[in-house]
């Protein structure tokens, strides 16, 4: 069996996680690290690049010349810059592991589409979702009818972020940075996942009634209570076009972080998948739970996908970059619809000192605030919170532009 040659783009922030499992993985034959680029290595990538013998180059695009030999890429960098790199990386004839959210806009994901489907290449994403064990199970209690008719899934996200968290790269919490659509709020980037998760669910329980869901209209209220351009707490509904309704929840300016989760209701039942891969299902006056955590960690089982895709043996991607384009059609959507980001403005916002391991801002009371307004199934202004403002809902039809009505700037 020929090794798959690797290229990876991006060493330093969440790229030392890729560097260090594709060198782990190299290392039980599973894949060969060829090369990578960074226009600054870091202390740990120069030691590893240099024990290992791995080619550097500062210019991705020189990498992508001379590298020829290499199957696919892997896209670590700054949001702003993945069309552009992954585009090159298709034209240039490699397959791609795109990290999460694949770009900010949806012109940008539609131009890496056009550019996978030109080159014949696979684009995976690496969005976490749930397990291939969490998809099925889930899967098979939906086809069973056991939960009834189910109309509605709910995401929500309590998490404390730190003023080093705000810090942490130059285009943190921006809308724009250097000219270019970044769009760093609290669902594009650290709850982007539990978003997908829950798209990803809504296409599964479509699938197995016979029917396609894709997001067809999203209200969202999206505020901020740390300084920053976007968003930090946040909620949404997005309409489905097989009439499922979605609502999504997150702040990340509570006490203490909690485990994400999506609850999944039908007429006869519930269900909730929970980011640490455990099931719990509620029917029949019963609760039932399930582990379903598999052993390989998730940027393992994604090169493993791709590779396997690559050699034809997978008829599907874990995250492919078509189911990835509902994560940001929703996530445009959402923008729009709020149409700017508002502040929290109220008494209850407290502001920590400036120190590194202080949590940003904490707003009194938001861990109640979103549990009730996530049971409800409603949005904060529907909930009667003081600071809320109404938004207009936004139809998704025949969306291809980002953005229209929302003001990056004001
Ligand atoms: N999957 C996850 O759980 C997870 C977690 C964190 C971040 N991310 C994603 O990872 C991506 C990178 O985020 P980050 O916080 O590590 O960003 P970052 O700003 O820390 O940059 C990552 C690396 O890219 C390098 N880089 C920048 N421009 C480059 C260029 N032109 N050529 C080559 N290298 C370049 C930087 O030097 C840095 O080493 C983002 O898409 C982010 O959303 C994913």
């Amino acid at each position: 069996m020929t090794v798959r040659k690797a290229l990876l783009i991006g060493t330093g922030g969440f790229g030392r996680n890729h560097l260090n499992e594709l060198v782990r993985l190299q290392n039980e034959g599973v894949l060969a690290l060829a090369a990578v680029s960074d226009l600054r290595l870091t202390e740990h990538a120069a030691s590893v690049v240099a024990e290992r013998g791995i080619r550097h180059y500062v210019d991705y695009r020189e990498m992508l010349s001379k590298e020829g030999a290499a199957d696919f890429v892997v896209i670590s960098t700054p949001i702003q810059l993945h069309a552009a790199m992954s585009i090159d990386a298709l034209e240039a004839g490699f397959h791609v592991l795109l990290e999460k959210p694949p770009a900010a806009a949806i012109q940008d994901v539609d131009r890496i589409l056009e550019a996978a489907g030109r080159a014949g290449k696979h684009c995976a994403v690496n969005f976490f979702s749930p397990s291939s064990t969490a998809l099925s199970l889930i899967g098979s209690i939906a086809a069973s009818g056991e939960l009834g008719r189910i109309r509605r899934l709910k995401g929500i996200a309590l998490l404390k972020r730190t003023n080093a968290y705000f810090r942490r790269t130059p285009w943190a919490g921006k809308l724009v940075s250097s000219g270019h659509l970044v769009m760093d709020g609290a669902f594009h980037n650290p709850t982007a996942h539990l978003l997908y998760s829950m798209l990803r669910l809504a296409e599964l329980i479509a699938e197995v009634a016979g029917r396609t869901a894709a997001p067809a209209r999203v209200t969202a209220e999206l505020y901020h209570a740390n300084p920053i351009d976007s968003d930090d707490t946040s909620a949404m509904r997005i309409e489905m076009s097989d009439g499922t309704e979605l609502t999504f929840y997150v702040t990340l300016c509570a006490r203490q972080s909690e485990t994400q989760r999506i609850r999944i209701e039908g007429t006869d039942g519930a269900l909730e998948w929970g980011y640490d891969d455990q099931v719990n299902v509620w029917s029949n006056g019963t609760v039932r739970s399930y582990d379903c955590r598999e052993s390989a960690g998730i940027l393992e089982r994604r090169y493993r996908n791709l590779i396997r895709a690559m050699d034809g043996n997978d008829a599907r991607l874990d995250v492919s970059l078509e189911s990835a384009r509902r994560f940001t059609l929703a996530a445009n959507g959402a923008f729009e619809s709020a149409v700017r980001i508002k502040p929290v403005t109220s008494a209850g916002v407290r502001l920590s000192s400036q120190a590194e391991d202080e949590p940003g801002a904490y707003i009194d009371g938001i861990e109640a605030t979103i549990k009730e307004a996530f049971a409800a199934g409603k949005l904060f202004s529907e909930m009667g919170v003081s600071w809320a403002e109404r938004s207009e809902p936004f139809e998704l039809g025949d969306y291809r532009s980002f953005p229209q009505r929302f003001k990056l700037t004001w």
